[in-house]
Parts: C-alpha cells; structure tokens; sequence
C-alpha cells in the first residue's frame, strides 16, 4: 500500500508494506552518505537491516526514553554529525519509535539549515501517527516538545514486521492513536478494533491515511490538525501529573478521550475495546492537579482551551470551554461510570 502526502514542494511517500524494511532503496537513494539514527532499544536487527543496504552509513544510537529527547542528545547527534563530516546533501534515517523520528527529525531540520530526513517508524504509536506530518522538537525540563520544527520527512516506509520485537503493551498503546483517529475522522477504523482478530495492517494504513489528510489541509496545526489532540488535554494532565513512571502516553489518552464522548452507546463501545488492550483505568485524581496542568498546557488560552469533542463515531466538534466548565467536567467524574 502507497499513499502520497501531498505538500507541494515537500510532498512525500509513505510506503506500508511486510518486507518493506528489507527494500529501503525502492524509495531512496542508498548510495549517498547517510546518519542512521535510532535509540538503544530498537532491535539490533531491524538496524542493521537498513544499515546493511547503504552503501556509506554509519550509525549513531542514543538511549532509549522520553528523557533523551532533550538539548544534550540533540547536541550530541548535532557533533557526532560534524565529526562524520556531513554535508548539505546527506542523510538522516530515523530508524524507531516517536522519540528517535522526533528527536532525529530535529536534528535533521537543523543541521546545515536542514537536510535530507527519512522516517521508518518501528512502534506502532509511530506507525499510525507520528511519523507523518512533519512535527519534530525536543522537550525542555517538564515542557514537552516546546522547541522543533516542521521538517517533512522525504520518504515514510512502515514495514509491520518490525512490530514482531514490541511489547503487547507497547503495541496496546499505539492503537489507541489509532483508535482515537477513527473517532475522530473514520467509523470504518474504530469497527476494525471490534472485529474478532485485529487486522494491525489495516488499522495503520487507515489511521496513517486520515493522519495525511489532516495534515495536507492543515500542515502548520493552525486550524484542523487540531481535531488529532482528541483525549490529550485531559490525556496530558494526568500524564504530566501521575504518568511519568506508571502510564504511557497512549494509556493517557484513552483516559482522556473519555470525557469528551457525548454519547453513552459509543463510550460503551469504547469502553469494551478498552478492555481489550487491557488498558488502566483513570486513576483516582486530584482536581486541582490536573487543572493547573491543563491551564499551563501550551494550547491552551487565557481562559479556556479548545477542546475537540465527539458525539458520533467517525465525526468531530471543536469546542471552546472554559477553565470553569473544564473544571466542572473533572468534578462530575464521569469517567468512573461505566
Ligand atoms: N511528531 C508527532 O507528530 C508526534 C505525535 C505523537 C507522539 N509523538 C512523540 O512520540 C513519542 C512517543 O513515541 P513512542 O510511543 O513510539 O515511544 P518510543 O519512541 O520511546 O518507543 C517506545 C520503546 O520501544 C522501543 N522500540 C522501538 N521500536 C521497537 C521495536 N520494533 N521492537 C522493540 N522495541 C522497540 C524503544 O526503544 C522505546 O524504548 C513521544 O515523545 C511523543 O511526544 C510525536
Ligand atoms: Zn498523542
């Protein structure tokens, strides 16, 4: 399967395809000088798999962990790359998850005002969501992602396969992007999380497309792109606020999202599939807490944050509320009805 992001000048392939890991030059030049960046948790194989088709690369890992996606590592690829020698006309690979294709993305944005960037995402939250669309950055102290770019990658290649190496947890985790795209943008999609075996293929191919849509129409996130922060205000309280070392970040976000579906058989529906990738409930919170995460957020205002709201699978509402009524939602803790 191939989709095209369509951006002008800087549009892009995005390759979905088992095996796709082992044919990398189908859709770049393999004979160029090229950094192949990924963290020290990506398998070793699936490395050395993009490595052993380039003619002249070498390869720079950094340790796994959100931690790492801060100025030191940054600066530290930024040398490696200089003491490589790297010019204007060679390559990044991003070979990982969201962290190494955000991290990597920025380096490469940066590096000589910007050079060449290639994504292969290895976890399924970078498969379904963070490799498309260009958004790369670096978090400072507790503000996430607060300085990147938009440096659109040159070529995504999605190979499935390499999921085989994740953890059940860790792929869990990535649906619920995936899930959360199908609210938002596609009924088909959130079916496909209620069909007796999971079709992993279709759910990233799907979930990957809408992504692109959104991202054609809205590349710079001033309007639409919103829509993708569907569970994430309250998702990145109560990630900031009990996450760090108990949830991951798309276990948030299914928390999240639950107090913004206006429609009580949906949130069954979405409660049960829930259930299925064994996802934690929300945890008993402090209201407080949560609002002066949520206050502080970065998109929000002076007074309210936009909010993006779903009362019919596969359709979206933006909604401007106010810190009281957001309050008031946290108050009435309603994601404790079942
Ligand atoms: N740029 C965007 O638009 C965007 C969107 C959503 C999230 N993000 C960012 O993505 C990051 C989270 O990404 P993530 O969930 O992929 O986490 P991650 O990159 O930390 O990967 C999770 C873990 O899996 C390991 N791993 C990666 N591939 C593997 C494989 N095939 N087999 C076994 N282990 C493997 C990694 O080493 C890591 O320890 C966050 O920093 C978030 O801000 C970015
Ligand atoms: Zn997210």
């Amino acid at each position: 399967m191939k989709y095209t992001v369509h951006l002008k000048d800087d549009s892009y392939p995005i390759t979905i395809e088992r095996n796709a890991i082992q044919k990398i030059h189908e859709t770049m030049n393999t004979q160029r000088k090229i950094a192949i960046i990924a963290d020290d948790g990506v398998p070793q194989k699936w490395v050395d798999c993009v490595y052993q088709q380039c003619e002249n690369a070498f390869i720079l890992r950094f340790k796994q962990g959100e931690a790492s996606k801060c100025f030191a590592t940054y600066e530290s690829l930024l040398k490696q790359l200089i003491e490589h020698q790297m010019s204007r006309s060679d390559a990044v690979i991003a070979i990982g998850g969201g962290v190494t294709g955000d991290l990597a993305g920025f380096v490469a944005s940066t590096y000589m005002r910007g050079i060449d960037f290639y994504n292969i995402p290895t976890t399924v939250l970078s498969q379904v969501d963070s490799s498309v669309g260009g958004k790369v950055a670096v978090d400072v102290g507790s503000y996430k992602n607060i300085v990147g770019a938009f440096w659109q990658p040159k070529a995504v290649i999605i190979d499935p396969n390499v999921l085989s190496t994740l953890s059940q947890r860790q792929i869990n985790n990535g649906l619920v992007e995936a899930l959360k795209t199908g609210l938002i943008q596609d009924e088909t999609l959130v079916e496909l999380f209620e069909q007796e075996s999971l079709d992993i293929d279709q759910i990233i191919a799907r979930s990957i497309n809408v992504k692109r849509k959104v991202v054609e129409q809205d590349v710079k996130e001033s309007n639409l792109r919103k829509i993708l922060n569907f569970g994430h205000t309250i998702g990145h309280a109560i990630e900031g606020a009990y996450g760090l070392n108990t949830y991951l970040h798309g276990e948030c976000v299914a928390m999240g999202m639950l107090f913004f579906i206006e429609n009580k058989a949906l949130k069954e529906r979405v409660l049960r599939i829930y259930q299925r990738l064994e996802l934690p409930e929300v945890p008993e919170y402090d209201v407080d807490t949560l609002m002066d995460y949520i206050v502080h957020d970065k998109k929000s205002h002076a007074s309210t944050t936009t909010v993006v709201k779903v009362y019919e699978a596969g359709s979206y509402q933006l909604e401007e509320l106010s810190h009281k009524a957001l309050r008031e939602l946290l108050e009435k803790r309603e994601c404790y009805e079942k």
